[in-house]
């Protein structure tokens, strides 16, 4: 596969979605591959960000959209969705691999059902090699209940959900704050270091 297209896709606001295409796109960047971020949420808020190495580009709608995808010749291009299915389904389409942030938190799995309908749609219109695979964002190792959650969704997701947990810190706001991904803002960080992580096991996606 000569680029990977990978859509930061959950029908929900708040769950990790530009926060995983800056740090996804900084991690992958940080070792010499080329990166394309599109930002396709009206908000805009991923091309807030620095990320040295990567281009973010904001679009607006469909077409837009798909012709900046298809333009795109570096290695990996990162679409930001919007918190709505029926705004990110296009994104589907174009995507070899739909990347679901979900916390691990009551009421995260609803929604689920629909993500998995437009996932096969994709697939049976012509884009047969779609690979989804969920990431859990926001984890609190504080929160004793969210270990529940987290094997509620490892039992329902089963081979699609990544072995990389990304950990709720503070250090994402300050990062945000600063425009720049947390991956550079504190490399050392365990939040930084699991977004690196989180890139390595991408990387073995990419057939
Ligand atoms: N792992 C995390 N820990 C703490 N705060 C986070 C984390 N990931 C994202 N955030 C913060 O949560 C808010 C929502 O994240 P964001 O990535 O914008 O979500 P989405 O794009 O899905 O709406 C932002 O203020 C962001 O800085
Ligand atoms: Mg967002």
């Amino acid at each position: 596969m000569a680029r990977m297209i990978i859509a930061l896709f959950n029908q929900k606001g708040g769950v990790g979605k530009t926060t995983s295409a800056i740090n996804l796109a900084a991690a992958l960047a940080q070792s010499g591959d080329s990166v394309t971020v599109v930002d396709a949420d009206a908000q805009q808020q991923a091309v807030a960000y620095e990320v040295p190495g990567a281009r973010i580009l904001g679009v607006e709608g469909q077409a837009e959209l798909a012709q900046a995808v298809g333009e795109a010749k570096s290695d990996w291009v990162l679409i930001d969705c919007p918190p709505s299915l029926l705004e990110a389904a296009p994104a589907v389409p174009l995507a070899d691999l739909v990347l679901a942030p979900v916390p691990p938190k009551f009421g995260d799995l609803s929604g689920f059902a629909r993500l998995r309908e437009t996932v096969d749609a994709a697939r049976e219109r012509g884009n047969p090699h779609l690979q989804l695979k969920v990431l859990v964002s926001m984890r609190d190792s504080r929160v004793g209940i969210q270990a529940n959650y987290e094997a509620r969704l490892r039992a329902a997701f089963g081979s699609e959900m990544l072995d990389t947990v990304i950990p709720r810190a503070a250090v994402f706001e300050r990062a945000a704050d600063a425009h720049q991904a947390v991956v550079h803002y504190a490399p050392s960080s365990p939040a930084a270091k699991a977004y690196v992580a989180l890139a390595d096991e991408i990387r073995k996606l990419k057939a």
